[in-house]
């Protein structure tokens, strides 16, 4: 397949979920597949785009780009996808697939935590994780083209459009998770995508095909300016 808009734009996709660890055995975790964003990185490099792929914990294999190149980096805590993320700029495109923790214990135990026999319950203390999306809207390197998600149980569009404008995003991809045949675990999803006067619905079609899908509108969206990778870092 021919580039187009992506050749040679680096591309930078977080995938999966995060785990945050609570005690050497015992993590918060979230439904998280990955697919999604794996699908995104896989159409991206298809496109001729150098893509930097940031995973949380998943099960799935990189995708297989033939003659694209994919770089793939594992991490497993929001604070790890966080550097990971800031480290692979400067990006051409940020998309935000990962489903990122929003609070992490205040404390790692540094042993397995015991039941105490005097109470009932656990409180555990979180703390908020600091948002990759919104750090890279103000930051000096900020991506030409900044696109995240925003998955749903109810009002999506109210939502999804607080976060676009909450994290000065270029698009934001709503998908409804809770019902079956669409969001974390499935191979299908539909989603909306909501913009500067845009609100645009694909599928419901595979993950594979809805990225293709977003890739042909994020390269209407790219800005003409010159490619992050001609900067120098
Ligand atoms: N996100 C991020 N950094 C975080 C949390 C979320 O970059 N610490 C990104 C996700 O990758 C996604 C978007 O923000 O692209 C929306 O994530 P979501 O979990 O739907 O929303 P939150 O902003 O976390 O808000 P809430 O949990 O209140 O719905």
């Amino acid at each position: 397949m021919s580039g187009g808009a992506l050749a040679g734009r680096h591309v930078v996709v977080s995938a999966g979920p995060t785990y945050e660890d609570i005690d050497p055995v015992r993590f918060l975790g979230n439904r998280s597949s990955g697919k999604m964003g794996f699908a995104i990185a896989a159409a991206a490099a298809a496109r001729a785009a150098p893509v930097t792929l940031i995973s949380g914990p998943v099960t799935l294999p990189t995708p297989d780009t033939g003659s694209g190149s994919l770089h793939r980096i594992d991490v497993r805590s929001a604070a790890q996808m966080h550097a990971a993320v800031i480290g692979a700029l400067p990006a051409d495109i940020y998309i935000g697939a990962a489903a990122v923790a929003d609070y992490t214990p205040a404390r790692v135990a540094a042993e397995k935590i015991k039941k105490s026999s005097g109470s009932d319950g656990l409180t555990l203390q979180l703390v908020r994780t600091r948002d990759i999306l919104a750090d890279l809207a103000v930051h000096p390197h900020r991506p030409g083209l900044l696109v995240g998600f925003a998955a749903e149980t109810e009002e999506v569009e109210r939502h999804a459009r607080g976060k676009l404008a909450a994290k000065q995003l270029d698009l934001i991809a709503a998908n409804r998770v809770g019902v079956a045949g669409s969001g974390f675990e499935s191979d299908d999803n539909a989603l909306v995508i909501y913009g500067s006067g845009l609100a645009l619905s694909l599928g419901p079609a595979s993950k594979h095909e809805l990225a293709a899908q977003l890739l042909e509108l994020i390269c209407q969206r790219m800005p003409a300016a010159t490619r992050a990778s001609d900067s120098t870092r």
